[in-house]
Formats: C-alpha cells, structure tokens, sequence
C-alpha cells in the first residue's frame, strides 16, 4: 500500500491505473512541452523568507474568489475529458470541492454534463465556456448554466486553434476510446479503470452530444475542435455572453498586460493568467512568469487569478504573494481523481491546504488575505 503524502505520489497512482491515451491527454503539453515545464520550473526559483518566534496560532486560509468565499483561495480548473480520468469523474470531483469548500468548474468539453453535477451537487459550481461557431448552441450552455445555478460563468479565450499535442495525435484520442489492439493490450492493465467505465452511461461529451446537431459524428476531441471553435471570436463576442449571462464573468486565458486591459474594459469580474496549462502555445512565458506585470497593469481594477504549473501548496502561496486572489489547479486534482476517485481529489485537497497552511506558518502569518510580496526574498521574483 502506496502512502500518498504529494501530489506526485497521486501522479504516479494516476499513471498505473489510468489508459495511457487519457493520462497523456491530461498529463501533457503542446509541441515540445517547454512551457509546460516552465509553468512548474519558474515556481523553483522564487524562494520566501522564513521568519520565526511570530504568534502562529488560529491561523485561517479562508478567503474569496469573485465575493463568494472559499476555504482555501484554490478552485478546481475546468479540465476537459476529466470523466475519462475515472468514471463520474467530474461528479466525483465536484463532490470533492463541495466537501472542502472549493469552487469546482465544469469544463464544456466535459463527460457528465451540466445537469448531472446540478443533480449530485447541493452548493453552486462554475461553468467553464468555450466560444463555438454554433451560437445557438453557445446560448444554450449559457442558459443550461443558469438553469443549474452556476455561480460564475469561466469564459476561455485562447483556444480558437489547437495546440498541436503530439502524444494524443499518436494515441489517436477519443472518448469514448477506439477499440484498437493498442488500447486494448494497455486497458487490460487497467481493470479498476474498465470495471468503472463499464458501470457508468457517461463515456462521450455530455453538454454537446444530443445538443448540439453538427457533432453527432464527433471522434476525436481535435477534428471536433477545429471544426466548433470560432476563428471570428472577439472581445464583441465577450460583450454579448456577459450580458446573456448576467453574473459574476471570469475571463480565461490571458498572458499580456494589453489583452488584461481589454479584459478590464469588458467588464468582466476577474481574469485568469493562464497559458492553458502549456498545452497551447508552447513557447510562450509561464503563468507565474506573466503574472507580475499584468497585476502591475490592472491589478487595483480587476480581481486576478492564475493557472499554471501549481503542484503544491507552496506554489500556491507563490502565487497568492505575487498578486492573484486564487489560484486553479487542473493537474493535481486530475492525478488524484484517476488514483483513487472522490477521495482521490479530497487527498490532492488536503495536500494542498496542508502544505499552503504551513508554508504560511513559516513565513509568519495567520491569515492568508494578508499574504503579500513581504513573504519573498527580493531578487527571487520580478
Ligand atoms: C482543452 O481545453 C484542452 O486543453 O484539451
């Protein structure tokens, strides 16, 4: 029995027990992976300043993203396929997140649809929205979302092309999987993974298919994407989702202090400095790397969250310290999921608060919202 006490331990069980083709979706990043790496690299060069005999008790790590509280500043990332990770796995996770007090957000490209965390959730979730060219289809989710009583609607914007991923090209990804002797020599090492897939109805996209009429021949999340994702997007587009939407709008996806400003002007509650996890344009900075200057350029107008590379609650602290007010975790959670289910993303939760919890101590501080660049040794970040 594997004693799990990092999220790399829960990578490691992920590897095991999850289908090669899924595991790589999740785990990998686009073209030669250098930003995908960098997003975990740039955390290892910024280094705190330890203090000691400071008052350490009643510390908290409560706070809030876009006004609603959370026990600790962390969401779960909208991930795509994450009901291929484990079974259910986007219901599961979302019990997760519910449980500890977490938003959790539903990605459009999920598994179990919006619906079906509506039915096995009781606290709201985020919605995470991509722009298609099917604009019937795009108000639908949008009112499928307020029907559900999402509590904010993630708005993605770097992803009207695909990020070539060399590893899901030559595992010819799909969900449900083709059948091929490949897949099937691999999910025969798999049997927790099939047993759960054989028990659940959810095994294709469940907010597009029987939704959405042009995707009914959907077999691979590529060929879909380049035929859906709209190469007209606009910040106009921005204007009218915000006002179908009419709640709390979180802009995702944005690396420049230009594009941060044009996300100010539309009017949106809060943006997320994100290179989409290093699976988009590879090459471009960290998120942590991005950071600073766009919470030079907009940081008193708009509330700033950040995506990227997180692993640990010390990257968190990082982050917080630079400037975001929440930090997203897509990975971590994914590898706890295909590990061990529910308990699986609550373990990578845990971990997390954990790690945020003592790091803090150590910095000196009680209280997470006080959480500032005095916690970092000047010269180890911009
Ligand atoms: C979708 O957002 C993906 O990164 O695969």
């Amino acid at each position: 029995m594997t004693i799990i006490t990092t999220v790399e331990d829960l990578r490691v069980l992920a590897q095991k027990r999850v289908p090669r083709m899924f595991y790589d979706y999740a785990d990998a990043g686009s073209w030669t992976e250098s930003t995908y790496r960098a997003n975990v690299d740039d955390f290892q060069t910024i280094k705190f300043r330890q203090r000691v005999a400071v008052n350490l008790e009643n510390r908290t790590l409560k706070s809030t993203m876009v006004g609603q509280e959370v026990a600790m500043p962390v969401a779960l990332a909208p991930t795509g396929l994450t009901g291929m990770q484990h079974a259910d796995g986007e219901i599961l996770a979302a019990k997760a997140a519910e449980k500890f007090g977490v938003p959790f957000t539903l990605s459009t490209m999920s598994i179990c649809s919006i619906e079906d965390i509506a039915a096995n959730t009781s606290k709201p979730f985020w919605f995470q929205l991509y722009v298609m060219k099917d604009r019937e289809f795009i108000n639908r989710l949008i009112d499928r979302a307020k029907a559900a009583r999402c509590s904010a609607l993630v708005l993605t914007l770097d992803l009207q092309v695909l990020g070539q991923r060399h590893k899901d090209l030559r595992n010819g990804l799909s969900a449900p999987p083709k059948l091929t002797i490949a897949n099937m020599i691999d999910m025969a090492t798999k049997p927790r993974w099939v047993l759960g897939m054989l028990g659940t109805r959810r095994r294709s996209f469940g907010n597009i298919v029987g939704h959405a009429s042009s995707v009914s021949d959907m077999s691979s999340l590529s060929a879909w994407t380049s035929q859906q994702f709209d190469l007209s997007l606009s910040w106009k587009d921005v204007e009218w989702i915000k006002q179908r939407w009419g709640g709390k709008l979180i802009i995702k996806g944005i690396m420049d202090a230009e594009d941060a400003r044009l996300a100010v002007e539309s009017g949106a509650d809060a943006l997320i400095v994100s290179n989409h996890g290093g699976r988009q344009l590879d090459g471009a900075q960290s998120s942590i790397g991005a950071l600073p200057a766009i919470v030079d350029a907009v940081g008193q107008q708009i509330e700033i969250h950040m995506d990227g590379g997180v692993r640990s609650g010390q990257d968190v602290i990082k982050a917080l310290a630079l400037g975001a007010k929440g930090v997203y975790i897509g990975r971590p959670f994914l590898y706890g999921l295909g590990a061990m289910g529910e308990q699986g993303v609550s373990k990578c939760l845990d971990i997390i608060r954990n790690e945020l919890d003592l790091t803090m101590a150590f910095c000196g501080l009680r209280d997470v919202t006080k959480v500032d660049k005095n916690i970092l040794l000047p010269g180890s970040f911009k």
